[in-house]
C-alpha cells in the first residue's frame, strides 16, 4: 500500500515528504497541496509546498552532488541505475495504486507505467555505458590548409543540473524518461512532479534512495507552481530543462535562459485513412490510439482524416468497437476513466458542445457524470469547429471525412501542432510520400501514434516542442561535447 512498509518514511500523519540532501523534509511553510482523486473528486493526498528558499538549498546541493558523481565511473553509474530499476518493479503495487487515486489510471495500465519505467531506466545505463564509453579522434589534415599536426579528442561531458518537469498523464514514466539518461551521464537532477502524479513520482524517488544514489544528486521538490514553478525554471543553477505537458512549455521556453531545452508539449495526431487500407486494423487502432487512458496522451489519434468513399463503412466498425469500451473508475480497469480534473472535463465538453452546435453528427449519446466522460465520436466535423484544431484530451474523437489525400495532409500541416501522424494505406510507396509530406516528428504507417518503444527517437515539430527524446536522444541531449586537441610541433603520419 502506498505510504507504507519501505515507504513509510516518506509520509508524515497525512502529508508526504518532499525529498533533499539525502532525508525526507517537512517544508518549512508549514503548508501542503491538496491532491483531488479524479474519481471521487475528493483529496485524495497532500505533499509539501515547497518555499524558494527550499529550492534555493535544493539547487546548491544539486550543484556540489554533481561535481562528485560525474568523476564516479561509468559503471557504476550504471549499477546504481540497474539496482533502481529492480527496485522501482520489486514495489510497483503501491506505486501503481498512487497512479489509479491520483489520476485515475487504469489499474492494469498503472502497474505496466512502472514496468516500462524500470526497463527504461535499465536501458539509460546500458545505453549510457556505449554512449559514453567512445568520443571521437580526428585529425587536422582533412581540411584544406592543413597538415597533420593537430589530434583532436572528443568525449560527452555532463551539462549540471538538470531540472525534469514530467506531466499528469505519466508521471512516473515521463520523469525516469529524463531522470535516467541526466544520471547516466553524470548530471544531477531536480525533479518537479506535477501536483497530480506527485505521491508516485515521490515513491519511485525513493526507490532511486533505495538503490543507494548519493545524497543530494536527486531531489525532489512539491508545491504549486505558482509560486516556485518560474522561481525553478528561471532557476541561475539549473543549467538545462526537460520539461513535458502543455502550454506552460511555451512560457518555460520564453523566459529561461542561455540552456538546453528539451520539451514535449502536446499535439493533434492525426489519422490519414485511404481508400485502400485494411478498416478492421484502423478501427482497432483508432480504438487503442484515441480512447486509450481516456485519450490523455499527447500521440492520442486526435483526428481521423478520411476519404469519404471508405468512411461510412470505418465509422461502423469504430461505432461498433466504442459500444464494447467499458467505462468507469479504474480500479475496475475500465477503459475509460474519469479525466484529470474538473476543468479538463469542462474543456472537453467545451470542445464536444461547440461540434454539436456547428452540426456535428454524434456516434453516441454524449454522456457525462463529473469527470467522468462517455467515449464520443464525432462524424461530419467540419474545418470551422474547434475540435478539428484543438487537443481534448479525453475521449472524444472527430472525424473529417476528405475528397482527397492532398486535403488530408493539408489539415494535418495546417495544425499549429506536429508531434506524431498515421496513415493507413496497403501500398507502402503512397504510404512513403504522405510520411514525407506530413510535418511532424514522426508518422506511423499503419498503426496508431505511440512514443515507444521507449528507445526511439521522439520529438515533435512546432509548438509540438524542442529537441528530440527516446533514451539515445536524451543522454546526447544531457551531454556537451568537450574536445581535446593536441598540437604537435611536426606533421605526423601514422605508419608513414
Ligand atoms: O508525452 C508522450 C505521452 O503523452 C504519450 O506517450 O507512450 O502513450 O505514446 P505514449
Amino acid at each position: 500500500m502506498a505510504g507504507t512498509g519501505v515507504f513509510a518514511e516518506i509520509i508524515e500523519g497525512e502529508v508526504y515528504k518532499y525529498y533533499a540532501d539525502g532525508e525526507w523534509k517537512l517544508s518549512s511553510s508549514g503548508k501542503s497541496v491538496s491532491i483531488v482523486n479524479p474519481t471521487t473528486r475528493k483529496t485524495q493526498y497532500k505533499v509539501q509546498a515547497c518555499t524558494q528558499e527550499e529550492v534555493n538549498k535544493v539547487m546548491e546541493t544539486a550543484k556540489v552532488a554533481q561535481k562528485s558523481w560525474a568523476k564516479t565511473p561509468l559503471w557504476k553509474r550504471a549499477e546504481l541505475l540497474h539496482k533502481a530499476a529492480a527496485i522501482l518493479k520489486e514495489h510497483k503495487a503501491p506505486i501503481a495504486e498512487a497512479l489509479v487515486k491520483e489520476i485515475a489510471k487504469p489499474a492494469k495500465d498503472a502497474v505496466t507505467e512502472v514496468v516500462r519505467s524500470g526497463d527504461l531506466i535499465s536501458y539509460c545505463a546500458e545505453e549510457g555505458v556505449r554512449l559514453l564509453g567512445q568520443g571521437a579522434f580526428l585529425v587536422s589534415d582533412s581540411f584544406p590548409g592543413n597538415e597533420r599536426t593537430k589530434y583532436c579528442l572528443t568525449s560527452k561531458i555532463p551539462l549540471g543540473v538538470v531540472l525534469a518537469i514530467p506531466p499528469f498523464n505519466y508521471p512516473v514514466n515521463l520523469a525516469v524518461s529524463k531522470i535516467g539518461p541526466a544520471l547516466i551521464a553524470g548530471n544531477s537532477l531536480v525533479l518537479k512532479p506535477p501536483t497530480q502524479g506527485a505521491v508516485a513520482c515521490l515513491h519511485m524517488v525513493h526507490c532511486f534512495q533505495l538503490a543507494g544514489f548519493p545524497k543530494g544528486l536527486i531531489s525532489c521538490i512539491t508545491g504549486k507552481g505558482s509560486e516556485i514553478g518560474d522561481f525553478l525554471t528561471m532557476h541561475p543553477g539549473v543549467n538545462c530543462i526537460s520539461f513535458t505537458g502543455g502550454d506552460t512549455g511555451i512560457a518555460i521556453s520564453k523566459k529561461a535562459g542561455m540552456i538546453p531545452l528539451q520539451m514535449e508539449l502536446g499535439g493533434k495526431d492525426a489519422c490519414i485513412v485511404l481508400e485502400d487500407a485494411d478498416l478492421d486494423l484502423v478501427a482497432a487502432n483508432i480504438i487503442k490510439g484515441g480512447f486509450s487512458y481516456s485519450g490523455q496522451r499527447c500521440t492520442a489519434v486526435k483526428v481521423i482524416l478520411v476519404i469519404e468513399s471508405v468512411a461510412d463503412s470505418l465509422v461502423e466498425k469504430v461505432k461498433a468497437k466504442v459500444a464494447k469500451l467499458t467505462v468507469g473508475p479504474p480500479e475496475d480497469d475500465c477503459d475509460i476513466t474519469p479525466v484529470v480534473s474538473e476543468s479538463s472535463a469542462n474543456f472537453i465538453e467545451g470542445l464536444v458542445m461547440d461540434a454539436k452546435q456547428k452540426g456535428a453528427t454524434f456516434c453516441q449519446e454524449y454522456k457525462r457524470e463529473g469527470n467522468l466522460i462517455w467515449p464520443l465520436l464525432l462524424d461530419h466535423v467540419r474545418p470551422d469547429m474547434r475540435i478539428a484544431w484543438e487537443e481534448p484530451f479525453g475521449p472524444v474523437l472527430p472525424v473529417i471525412r476528405i475528397g482527397s489525400v492532398e486535403e488530408g495532409i493539408h489539415h494535418c500541416n495546417a495544425s499549429n501542432f506536429g508531434l506524431q501522424g498515421c496513415v493507413f494505406t496497403k501500398d507502402i510507396n503512397k504510404a512513403m510520400l504522405i510520411s514525407d509530406a506530413m510535418e511532424t516528428g514522426t508518422v506511423q504507417i499503419n498503426s496508431a501514434p505511440a512514443r515507444g518503444p521507449d528507445h526511439f527517437p521522439f520529438q515533435g515539430i512546432k509548438d509540438s516542442g524542442i529537441g528530440s527524446q527516446g533514451i539515445t536522444n536524451s543522454i546526447n541531449m544531457m551531454t556537451k561535447v568537450k574536445s581535446t586537441v593536441i598540437n604537435l610541433p611536426t606533421p605526423s603520419y601514422t605508419m608513414g
